[in-house]
């Protein structure tokens, strides 16, 4: 059988969602596949085919942390650019691993959710996606999500197209436009706001992925490229989340709080 086809061992065991310093939804730029292919001497294919163990991995390394939505970039809106034979390999590559990979994401009570647009992807890979979808529609242990044509500008064009049509259409008042409205307008509008956003292979930018649910996310770039990542990567990336604080535009007054612990400590 080959490598990217193996078995994964599957969770260990069931994080629990909500614990303090638990991130609930972590976003996963899955880069470096074509350069660690590269160094080794392999076309870039190769290493789209070895993400998708490391893939499995880190699916089952977020159910054992207790994260419960996982979005990871599949393909962007701007992955077109890339050269017809690449943009085909991962159009069938990633067809291939949902079929492949359904039935034990499945078992592992996975719900499967795809965020991205429909035109020009391939409509053999929306089918997969549906199904994927549909087969896993029940499951609450994590909610995945394949970013697959997906692009956070084209996300946010397209909630301003459909807000401008509510509001010729008279369903809207354009007066009482909130950041609400624009949210509940989402691909996917259930689903909470990034709280870490990792990126693999060194590279320090978003690359248009979800601007605007990452708005507030703590940000981490480490340098192993994707092939390599996987539960323990993860691990090692959660503690560090886990020391970050966070302010969302509130102050933490540090002085104040250490007089309040000096006080306490002199009239203890
Ligand atoms: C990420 O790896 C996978 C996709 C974008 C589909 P890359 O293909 O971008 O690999 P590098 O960044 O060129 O090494
Ligand atoms: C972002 O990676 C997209 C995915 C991981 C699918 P890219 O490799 O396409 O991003 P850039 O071009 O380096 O910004
Ligand atoms: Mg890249």
């Amino acid at each position: 059988m080959d490598e990217h086809r193996r078995e994964v061992e599957p969770p260990r065991c069931r994080g629990q969602v909500g614990v303090e310093g638990n991130p609930l939804h972590v976003a996963l730029i899955m880069d470096g596949n074509g350069r660690w292919a590269n160094e080794r001497g392999l076309p870039r294919t190769e290493g789209h085919r070895a993400g998708e163990v490391a893939l499995m991995d880190t699916i089952a390394g977020a159910i054992e942390a207790g994260v419960r939505y996982l979005s990871v970039y599949a393909f962007s809106t701007e992955n077109w650019r890339r050269s017809p034979t690449e943009v085909r390999f991962l159009m069938g590559y990633s067809k291939d691993v949902l079929r492949r990979r359904r039935d034990e994401l499945n078992r592992w009570g996975v719900r499967v959710r795809w965020s991205g647009r429909s035109p020009r992807l391939w409509s053999s890979v929306i089918k997969e996606l549906r199904a994927a979808e549909e087969l896993t529609a029940d499951n609450d242990v994590l909610d995945f999500i394949m970013c697959v044509n997906y692009g956070g500008r084209a996300e946010l064009a397209d909630a301003a197209a459909a807000i401008a049509r509510e509001a010729r259409q008279g369903r809207l008042d354009p007066a009482k436009v909130t950041e609400k409205t624009l949210a509940r307008r989402l691909y996917l509008p259930d689903v909470p706001d990034v709280d870490l956003v990792i990126r693999t292979s060194g590279e320090q930018r978003m690359s248009n992925f979800l601007p605007w649910q990452a708005a507030y996310a703590e940000l981490l770039f480490v340098s192993d490229p994707w092939p390599t990542y996987g539960r323990d990567k993860l691990r090692r990336d959660l503690e560090a989340f886990g020391g970050r604080q966070r302010r969302f535009g509130g102050a933490v007054d540090a002085l104040a709080s250490c007089e309040t612990a000096a006080g306490a400590a002199r009239e203890g």
